[in-house]
């Protein structure tokens, strides 16, 4: 076994398809993810992102390929081969869009219980959940207040409530790799910014943030590296200057108004 050389971990996709209705949504080759602190995947709508890191969740089954998790202590996990529910006990988190438990649980409950979910298989036990809480609460307490939440007992009411909460979640995961599918799309421009500083903090502490997003501002000044895909296929990987002077990624995607 030889360690990850940047001492993170990364994703490594070897020979991914996934059709629909017989059509090639995704047709990846080889690409490895979280070879940086924070790495951006471009691309037009409909280009696969989306499909894409559901198939390293393994939340859709692949069609043919691989993906396998390299761990910065060497250790090597084949993450097509295990059922989604097993991501987060590999460290291997993506951001949600629906959570439904936000509808009904305070906003410090459902965030006791996303913690409590990745540490235990069985169902919750509450006696379990007062430990966690003594020992998540400051923390919990400590984001809710950076992203401007003023009452935890209160219950989450807005689509960007929700949405920085699912990043809260995300956050108090610790995870290794952190797949982040549009996590700004919706939220003011101050806040923006907040999701942008924690992400970064997060990369800089050792975690592999992946992230796919529309508002190119946050892709360049975020991401260390950048994957840029267009219909299913990886075109091209490199630092944010060579992507954003591309010929193709202009025509493809920046011409088109993204720029
Ligand atoms: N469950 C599904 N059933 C059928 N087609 C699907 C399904 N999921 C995705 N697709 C199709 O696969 C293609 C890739 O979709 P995907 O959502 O991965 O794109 P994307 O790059 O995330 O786009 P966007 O930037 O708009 O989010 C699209 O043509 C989409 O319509
Ligand atoms: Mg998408």
């Amino acid at each position: 076994m030889t360690s990850t050389e940047h001492g993170r971990s990364e994703i490594r996709i070897r020979g991914a398809k996934k059709s629909f209705s017989g059509r090639v949504v995704v047709d990846v080759d080889d690409l490895v993810l979280g070879d940086a602190a924070v790495e951006g995947l471009l691309g037009p709508n409909g280009a696969g992102k989306t499909t894409l890191m559901r198939m390293i969740m393994h939340s859709i089954p692949l069609d043919e390929g691989t993906v396998t998790l390299h761990k910065a202590d060497g250790s090597t996990i084949t993450l097509s081969e295990l059922p989604a529910h097993q991501m987060m006990s590999h460290g291997v988190v993506k951001s949600t869009q629906v959570i439904s438990d936000f509808d009904q649980l305070t906003i410090l409950d459902s965030m006791l219980l996303a913690v409590a979910g990745s540490r235990h298989e069985s169902p919750l036990r509450w006696s379990a959940e007062k430990e966690l809480a003594a020992e998540y609460e400051d923390e919990i307490r400590h984001y809710l207040d950076y992203f401007g939440f003023t009452d935890p007992n209160a219950i989450a009411g807005s689509a960007g409530e929700k949405k920085l909460l699912d990043i809260v979640r995300c956050l108090l995961l610790k995870p290794e790799v952190l797949l982040l599918d549009e996590p700004t799309a919706g939220l003011p421009e101050d806040v923006t910014q907040n999701v942008m500083s924690v992400i970064r903090d997060l990369g800089e502490q050792g975690t592999s943030v992946v992230i796919v997003e529309h508002d190119l501002d946050v892709i360049w000044q975020l991401c260390d590296e950048v994957t840029f895909m267009a219909e299913g296929r990886v075109l091209m990987k490199s630092d944010p200057e060579t992507i954003r002077g591309d010929s193709t990624v202009v025509e493809k995607y920046l011409g088109a108004g993204h720029g």
